[in-house]
């Protein structure tokens, strides 16, 4: 795989070629990313949850996203590197939010990712206009969890399927490269799809996106217990681990 960027994510969604990210943490996971020639690899703030074991992505600091990104940074050569903008981070002004994206680009990001629509969009042309590529995320944000009162599907009802289409519209008005769809109606996903000219990656939004987008110890079923809808496992790493963990600890106890 040559190396990917902007330009080449935006030509895949006008060759109507699936866009393939997975969102990962480290480098030993990045490599085989990589090696499988994902296109694009999310530094995800969801490693709050998945890494430290949080309920909610709030609690991620921007060094901790560093950290991350640095890591993946390392064993990445070919795939575009994403990284969230955690919670905190470009919510108080737009200065805060110049100042942390460019740490995340300083670490090894090509883009970063913010959450929202209308209410960062001054943020969104600032930082596209200084040359740091932004994608978007619209539809289920988990930074707004206690706004949602939980991981609730969004897009129930016309009104809030009208906000969600209006956000994705005013994030690439002001400049945004691409954007997440998470959790909506497979119709209102397929309906952003066309109307927008940047790629949309969609998670739990249905196959009418431009890409996808898994976190890589979902999709490798590291948790028996975390089963959403949208979720296909290809492989079973719960019981793979467990199954070693235990002949282990027998080989050591004999
Ligand atoms: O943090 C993350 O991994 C994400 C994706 C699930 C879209 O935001």
């Amino acid at each position: 795989m040559n190396k990917i960027t902007l330009p080449v994510l935006k030509g895949m969604k006008e060759k109507h070629d699936k866009i393939s990210v997975v969102t990962c943490y480290d480098a030993s996971f990045a490599r085989l990313v990589e090696k499988a020639e994902i296109e694009s690899v999310l530094v995800g703030d969801s490693l709050g949850m998945v890494i430290k074991g949080e309920e909610n992505t709030l609690n991620v600091s921007i060094e901790e996203m560093e950290y991350h990104v640095r890591a993946v940074k390392r064993a990445v050569k070919n795939a575009f590197i994403i990284a969230d903008m955690p919670f905190g981070s470009y919510q108080a002004s737009i200065e805060s939010g110049v100042r942390n994206a460019v740490k995340l680009l300083k670490a090894g990001a090509e883009a970063v990712k913010l959450e929202g629509g209308e209410e960062i969009a001054g943020l969104v042309k600032t930082l596209t206009r200084s040359g740091i590529p932004v994608c978007g995320h619209v539809g289920l944000t988990p930074q707004f969890v206690n706004k949602f009162g939980g991981f609730l599907k969004q897009g129930k009802n016309d009104e809030e399927r009208e906000f969600i289409f209006k956000s994705a519209k005013c994030i690439e008005e002001a400049g945004a490269d691409l954007i997440v769809l998470e959790s909506i109606p497979h119709t209102l996903a397929a309906e952003i799809t066309r109307a927008l000219k940047i790629p949309t990656i969609g998670i739990g939004a249905g196959n009418d996106t431009d890409g996808q987008v898994l976190v890589i110890y979902d999709l490798l079923g590291m948790n028996q217990d975390f089963n959403p809808s949208f979720l296909k496992k290809y492989c079973d790493l719960d019981k793979v681990v467990s199954s070693a963990l235990s002949a282990y600890k027998k080989d050591v106890k004999s």
